[in-house]
């Protein structure tokens, strides 16, 4: 039964009830005895103003019949469809970010200076100065060639290698374009997939991956160091005792990555109050990022949803809306389904040093790549004519129209700009950029 029309008996019944009584008891104490009527009498005239009551009842019935018949007998009595005949929907996918709604104003932040760590591995100098030594180690691959840093270019490439897709051993192309290490420390999960969920974690995939390190066991990796004295030194201070394990050698190297964090970013610097830092462009393109709704993604100050500065939802799909570009850019996923994959919002901290870009490398040019986005995540049409539609909501009986907002080439050299203030000074002097 539904809730109607139980309030309409639940009202109803007691009214019936109510009337009948005030009804009986008024012709036989008081019509009654002043029309001086006899028994009869008095029950014909409670039958007479009765039929009122008796009508209400019946209605009552009825209605009740048809709230709870099934929906197939009623439907053909109705003159108007019970339900009306779905609307065209909007030519395009209306469907805009996903996810937990923001306060509409946006709170900028700086980015800390120390990363998080957790208990059971502090950030020691010890274990940094080890975390950075092994970070640089060739002896943790396969033939010796390749170490972490062959691939994360601390200084020339902000982190990254400045390719499409990783080279690893023996000259051996991966599927996926390489992150940054930089303030990865500050992501909740790793990886393009988010497949990670630490930096300890992390460190021991690409060691034993056969195209990128190629080590074959972590017991190889513990007899090499362990032969070096020097190391058994190293984890001796790290660690309180010489024992060279697969396990320490990935917590020395995510102590050492807590350290590569980047608060010197002109951003930063204007957020804790210099209000020169930013350029007008730069100032336009922070505000469009809002506007927009780039920060329902690349949210806090990591700008990323996966990030452990913010709570949000650490991946997504990509690309959310059909673009032009998922076709020259491959942008679903590989294999013969090409599906919309669920990728890891990436920290947008360097990115202007750390092309090229998304997950499998394919976009060179950063204002390309917020081309991409617009059209992609937030649906944005760009100078051409901005699709309209409509869709119905039924549950609310309720008709929305729909326009594509539209991004102008200026919007995306403003966005640009802006993301140039997400580089640290120091890399981007190293980086010669
Ligand atoms: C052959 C090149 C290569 C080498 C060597 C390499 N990496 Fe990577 N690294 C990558 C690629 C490619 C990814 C992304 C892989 C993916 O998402 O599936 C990655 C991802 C990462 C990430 C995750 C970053 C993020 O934001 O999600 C960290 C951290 C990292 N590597 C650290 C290391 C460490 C530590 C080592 C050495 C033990 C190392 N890498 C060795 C190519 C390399
Ligand atoms: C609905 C969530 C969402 C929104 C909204 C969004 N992004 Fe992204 N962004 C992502 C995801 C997910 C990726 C990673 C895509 C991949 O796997 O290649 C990404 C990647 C990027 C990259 C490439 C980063 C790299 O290192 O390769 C840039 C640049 C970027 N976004 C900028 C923007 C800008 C500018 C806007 C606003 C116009 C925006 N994003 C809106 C989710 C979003």
């Amino acid at each position: 039964m539904n809730t109607q029309i139980g309030d309409v008996l639940g009202v109803g019944l007691p009214l019936a009830t109510v009337a009948l009584l005030a009804l009986v008891s008024m012709v036989q104490l008081e019509l009654g005895p002043f029309a001086r009527l006899a028994a009869p009498g008095k029950w014909l005239l409670t039958g007479a103003f009765g039929m009122g009551v008796l009508a209400f009842c019946f209605k009552m019935t009825v209605a009740l019949l048809i709230a709870t018949a099934p929906e197939r007998l009623v439907a053909p009595l109705a003159a108007t469809p019970l339900r009306p005949a779905p609307l065209f929907a909007a030519p395009r996918a209306v469907a805009g970010p996903s996810g937990p709604v923001r306060p509409a104003r946006h709170a900028w932040a700086a980015l800390p200076d120390v990363a998080p760590a957790p208990p059971h591995n502090p950030t020691t100098p010890a274990r940094v100065a080890l975390g950075e030594r092994l970070f640089q180690e060739t002896r943790l691959s396969g033939d010796g060639t390749l170490s972490c840093a062959s691939c994360h270019d601390l200084h020339g490439k902000a982190g990254g290698d400045g390719r499409a897709t990783a080279r690893g051993i023996a000259g051996k192309v991966g599927p996926r374009n390489t992150p940054t290490v930089w303030n990865a420390a500050f992501q909740s999960v790793l990886f393009w997939d988010g497949r990670a969920r630490s930096l300890e974690e992390q460190a021991t995939g690409p060691i034993l991956n056969p195209i990128e390190m190629g080590l074959p066991s972590p017991a190889e990796a513990e007899r090499r160091l362990g032969a070096d004295s020097g190391y058994r030194a190293a984890f001796a201070a790290a660690f309180g005792d010489e024992a060279i394990t697969f396990e320490r050698i990935a917590m020395a190297i995510a102590a050492f990555e807590r350290t590569l964090v980047t608060p010197d970013a002109p951003y930063d610097r204007f957020v804790r109050g210099d209000a020169s830092a930013l350029s007008p462009a730069q100032l336009r393109g922070m505000a469009l990022f809002e506007a927009l709704g780039c920060v329902t993604c690349h949210a806090g100050p990591a700008f990323s949803d996966a990030s452990l500065l913010v709570e949000g939802m650490p991946l997504r799909f990509f690309p959310a809306n059909p673009t032009p570009y998922e076709k020259k850019y491959r942008l679903l996923t590989e294999g013969t389904a090409g599906e919309r994959g669920a990728w890891r919002v990436p920290s947008l901290r360097n990115v202007a040093l750390t092309g090229p870009y998304f997950h499998n490398g394919a976009v060179d040019d950063l204002a390309e790549a917020v081309r991409v986005m617009a059209t992609a995540q937030l649906n944005l049409a760009l100078d051409t004519a901005p699709a309209r539609g409509s869709y119905w909501l039924s549950e609310q009986h309720e008709l929305h129209r729909t326009e594509q907002r539209t991004l102008t080439e200026r919007d995306v050299a403003d966005i640009v700009a802006f993301l140039r203030a997400l580089s640290s000074d120091r890399l981007a002097a190293r980086a010669g950029k």
